[in-house]
């Protein structure tokens, strides 16, 4: 039960624009902490099970706005956005619309700017879980644009999962989105094509994964991540332990071992590429964590 529940109060009102498998699960977990919910989406028989439950539908965006002080918008993207809610004109100004919509920081900070001719207050979001986790107080959801929005209505925003709040810059919600996605495919390749390759030996990968996790939490995420992570900002690559020049032949190893054993070799091949890029910029006798004054750079062309 939340606060307002137990002094009596209404929970606020919330309205969820955009029922696809994410905006149902939000709409669902609001409805279940006792919001009174207002649903609209392009496609309205999605809205049947929330209705079911006690969500009212709203015929039109501008009805589904007007009827909160809040909406949630859960849409495709950020064009989509645009085209949903340009037609709810005046409705708009003076409700908080929170896009929990995928982008980059660009159309987070254009969508802000559409916002503010509006009058709309407005928060950019990015949701970190999967649809069946929406609704658990540990789910991560990113947040960022006005303090004093996200304060007024944190506990509206608790009732999806667990609000994080990033900064004014309405960018850095999908910023910090992208970063976490990024780090979450490098790790899970990182993982699948060593499992493919000791698969290549006929080793299952339940056999793999329980050395290979048991190893990697304590060798690389606790004393490699965790511990050197400061070292990142100083720009502090001390090499007696191991240097650059010694990880490119690891890396080279893995490459060779992966043509030898028949499995796919792009992607030990690119990490070794960028490790001779960091070793050809002068980071040859440091250690590999240097890479990362390669990764702060784009891409040189060609
Ligand atoms: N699903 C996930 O695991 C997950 C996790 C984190 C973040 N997200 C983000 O959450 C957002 C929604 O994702 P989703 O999985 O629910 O499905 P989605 O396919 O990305 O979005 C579906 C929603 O967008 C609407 N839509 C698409 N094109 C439209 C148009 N031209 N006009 C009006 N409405 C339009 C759909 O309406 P109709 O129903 O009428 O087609 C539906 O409401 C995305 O930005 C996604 O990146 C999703």
């Amino acid at each position: 039960m939340t606060t307002q529940q137990a002094a009596g109060q209404q929970l606020t009102p919330v309205t969820v624009v955009g029922l696809g498998p994410m905006g149902g699960a939000l709409a669902g977990a609001l409805l279940e902490r006792g919001h009174p919910t207002t649903v609209w989406n392009r496609t309205p028989e999605k809205a049947d099970g929330l209705v079911a439950k006690g969500a009212r539908r709203a015929g039109t965006v501008a009805e589904a706005v007007s009827a909160s002080p809040v909406t949630i918008m859960c849409l495709k993207d950020y064009d989509t956005m645009y085209a949903v809610f340009d037609p709810a004109g005046d409705a708009l100004r003076g409700r908080v619309v929170v896009n929990l919509n995928s982008g980059t920081p660009k159309e987070a900070s254009a969508a802000f700017g559409w916002a503010a001719e509006r009058g709309v207050l407005y928060l950019d979001g990015a949701i970190m879980v999967p649809p069946p986790l929406v609704g658990h107080p540990e789910s991560v959801f990113l947040y960022s644009g006005p303090r004093e929005v996200f304060d007024e209505h944190r506990a509206t925003l608790a009732s999806m999962g667990d609000p994080r709040y990033l900064g004014s810059d309405h960018g850095l919600a999908v910023l910090y989105n992208a970063a976490l996605l990024d780090m979450m495919y490098a790790t899970m390749n990182g993982f699948l094509h060593a499992t493919a390759l000791v698969g290549s030996a006929g080793v299952s990968a339940v056999t793999f994964a329980d050395l290979a996790l048991n190893w990697f939490m304590p060798t690389v995420v606790d004393a490699t991540l965790t511990e050197q992570a400061p070292n990142l900002g100083r720009g502090d690559y001390p090499g007696e332990l191991g240097t650059m020049e010694m990880n490119v032949s690891a890396l080279e190893h893995i490459t060779r071992t992966s043509v030898e054993q028949g499995v796919h070799s792009d992607q030990p091949r690119l990490m070794k590429e960028i490790a001779e890029r960091a070793a050809a910029e002068g980071y040859g006798g440091q250690n590999y964590l240097a890479v990362f004054e390669i990764f702060k750079k784009a891409t040189p062309a060609g």
